[in-house]
């Protein structure tokens, strides 16, 4: 078995995900909940040391910037539910609308945009299907009689009235069962107190940005910033997406890491140009190959409302083992401009205006922003990682960067006899004070070195009765199953070394 692609690598990776304690359903016993997901041991720490990483170099060591001095970036954490109103003033409540289309026979629901149909210009049914399916409705096409490569495919967005009633849905059997599109805003309502009337309704927030720019003015009458400068946010974000899908890639509760980098109208551009660089080079120092990451400038079609002037928007793309040839989105880097401060600025009637007292102008600052997702950032790295070596007894494993594998080392004594268990733990209660560590003690070498392999430990440490001889103990390194000694007094340099 080679290294899976495309779906069948989705797969494995969903399916190990489980198996070991990386991600599972939200609410499995109860058969889950479409668009939610739990974090396990595994996948609880790897996200975190992800985060760790952002905030770490975002917020406590920030970038130098152009002129060789470190940026100004502070951190913030700002509540899940706001007054309503600010919803308004972003354009979140009239906007944050996608087209969806209802299935009457399966009773699902699609997003338009993302729904895609085959063509032809025979006297038989049209197709529909999920972007980067295509091939999943083959059969059913066949059967039907239509030959998919006689298609051509056009979205679902450009159908005119009179061909849904000849389009079959991506899962039913019988055409006519796909609604025209509707908007659907992606906003979860609830209501704050006891009453559930109109006036009580408030929003889970869709994006961490929105407290960002609440904030704005407290943080720059709070802390010593002067622009240009940085506010960071890591945080949950909810939207009720019409079709979640691709595991944790479109889910209805996400985390996102959030950067709104406040600065002068005249340099919005060069920043641009900073972040959008800064970003992608980021993501290549967490492990992630050039050759499956891209930096996509948007169409001026595309742009977001807050994006429609100015530098524009680029994405940071990554190769998903489901976007085929092409790649989907990891991270936006966005010149908002002035329009999120301007709109909280009309909406609330506080004055948000900076004054810069070497020129004494007042202006509303532009702001550029690197907007990131844990949760597919923690997508990607499963992606990146996963491997197949076919010369190993238990041939999956787990290539994660060394600082952001869940588990640093693996403690295992070879035997439970001859006190080899008691020097393994002594070194084990020693070195977890440092490095995540796991001491086992359960079943063969081989089998513990293959769980330490699926869950992308990079470094297991043995105790064996050479050990008792010359206080030696055996390194295996999880990438090429290679083993060397070394003195136990020295395996805790040996970390510093490669873990630091
Ligand atoms: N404040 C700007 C903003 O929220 P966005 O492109 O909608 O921009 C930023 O979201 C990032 O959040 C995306 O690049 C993506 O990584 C992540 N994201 C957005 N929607 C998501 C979803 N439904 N599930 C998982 N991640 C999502």
């Amino acid at each position: 078995m080679s290294r899976p692609t495309g779906s069948a690598l989705m797969e494995k990776i969903v399916a190990l995900s489980k198996r070991r304690g990386f991600i599972y359903p939200a609410s499995d016993i109860y058969g889950g909940l479409n668009g939610f997901w739990d974090y396990g041991p595994l996948g609880t720490q790897l996200k975190n040391n992800l985060r760790d990483r952002w905030w770490r170099d975002m917020v406590e060591c920030p970038p130098i910037g152009p002129d060789g001095s470190p940026l100004q970036i502070v951190g913030l954490d700002s509540s899940i539910i706001q007054n309503p109103r600010a919803w308004e003033a972003s354009g979140h409540l009239g906007g944050f609308n996608d087209p969806m289309v209802d299935c009457r026979e399966s009773k699902r629901r699609y997003r338009a945009d993302h729904l895609m149909v085959y063509r032809h210009d025979k006297d038989l049914p049209w197709f529909a299907f999920m972007e980067g399916e295509g091939e999943s409705i083959h059969k059913k096409m066949k059967k039907a009689g239509v030959n998919p490569e006689i298609c051509t495919v056009a979205t679902y967005l450009e159908m005119s009235a009179d061909a849904y009633p000849r389009i079959v849905g991506p899962d039913t059997k019988v055409p006519g069962s796909l609604t025209e599109p509707r908007q659907f805003n992606l906003m979860f309502k609830t209501f704050v107190g006891a009453t559930t009337g109109e006036d009580n309704v408030a929003y889970l927030r869709p994006e961490t940005a929105q407290g960002i720019f609440l904030n704005y003015k407290n943080v720059l009458d709070t802390s010593r910033v002067q622009l240009p400068f940085g506010i960071a946010q890591v945080g949950k974000a909810f939207r009720n997406e019409v079709t979640p899908r691709n595991f944790i890639f479109r889910s209805r509760e996400f985390e996102q890491m959030e950067m709104e980098f406040f600065c002068h109208p005249d340099q919005a551009e060069m920043w641009f140009e900073y972040w959008s660089q800064s970003r992608l080079a980021w993501w290549q120092a967490q492990g992630v190959s050039k050759k499956n990451l891209i930096l996509r400038q948007h169409d001026k079609e595309e742009l977001a409302h807050y994006a429609q002037e100015g530098a524009g928007t680029c994405d940071v793309e990554y190769r998903y083992p489901f976007s085929g040839d092409g790649y989907g989105e990891l991270e936006g880097i966005a010149h908002r401009s002035n329009f999120d401060l301007g709109r909280h600025q009309q909406f609330s009637k506080t004055k948000l205006e900076y004054f810069d007292p070497q020129t004494r102008e007042r202006f509303l600052p532009h702001v550029i922003e690197p907007a990131a997702g844990l949760s597919r950032g923690v997508l990607v790295l499963l992606a990146e990682a996963y491997d197949v070596d076919e010369s190993r007894p238990s041939p999956e494993l787990m290539r994660f960067h060394p600082h952001l594998a869940p588990l640093k080392l693996g403690i295992f004594p070879l035997t439970k006899k001859d006190g080899l268990p008691d020097i393994a733990e002594k070194l084990f209660m020693d070195l977890r004070k440092k490095y995540t560590c796991q001491f086992d003690i359960k079943q063969g070498i081989g089998k513990r070195y293959a769980r330490m392999d699926e869950a992308g430990t990079p470094f297991c440490i043995t105790v064996d009765h050479t050990t008792l001889e010359d206080r030696t103990v055996t390194v295996r390194y999880r990438d090429t199953g290679a083993q060397e000694r070394i003195a136990i007094d020295h395996v805790s340099t040996f970390l510093h070394g490669h873990l630091g």
